[in-house]
């Protein structure tokens, strides 16, 4: 089986690493990297659990190889918070709506979320909700996603830690 050299930078470290060519990234990621916060579920692009970010946009690592990935800067669950434990927005949203249930889906969620509101993106409620659809919750808790995703848009996230009503 031919192997191949890859560098990318991995949740900001540079990483190299020899992987065959049907190695997928989702795969590289969870057994070659110890991201395991990549989950698999269909591993065929329909549930949006393995999304990650590559270069920013949120990609579904089960459709990419890892190959693909050489010289991209990605970005798993594992390193949305800040390096002092500090969470992401889009983590402190879904803490804050009790978006999480048994967390299978969420990873892939924070991802999508964290491509679309991230740098200079300024993504409506109506797009983040809209990508949830790329996303399947198998414990059916669309509704704490939901808040999550409006006070990501409304620029609340804080708020609904702060009481019923805060941020409505
Ligand atoms: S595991 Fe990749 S989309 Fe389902
Ligand atoms: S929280 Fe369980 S699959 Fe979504």
């Amino acid at each position: 089986m031919s192997e191949h050299a890859i560098e990318l930078t991995l949740n900001g470290q540079r990483r190299s690493a020899g992987v065959e060519a049907r190695t997928s990234l989702a795969d590289y990621l969870r057994l070659g990297a110890g991201c395991t916060g990549v989950h698999l579920g269909c591993e065929h692009g329909v549930c949006g659990a393995c999304t990650v970010m590559v270069d920013g946009r949120a990609v579904r690592s089960c459709l990419m190889l890892a190959v693909q990935a050489d010289g991209c800067a990605v970005t798993t669950v594992e390193g949305l918070a800040a390096p002092d434990g500090t969470f992401h927005p889009v983590q402190q949203a879904m803490r804050e709506a009790h978006g999480l249930q048994c967390g299978f889906c969420t990873p892939g969620v924070l991802m999508t979320f964290a491509a679309l509101t991230g740098g200079e993106a300024k993504a409506s409620e109506e797009e983040l909700v809209s990508a949830m659809s790329g996303h399947i919750c198998r414990c059916t808790g669309y509704q704490g996603t939901r808040r999550a995703a409006r006070a990501l848009a409304e620029g609340t996230v804080g708020a609904l830690a702060a009481g019923p009503g805060a941020a409505e």
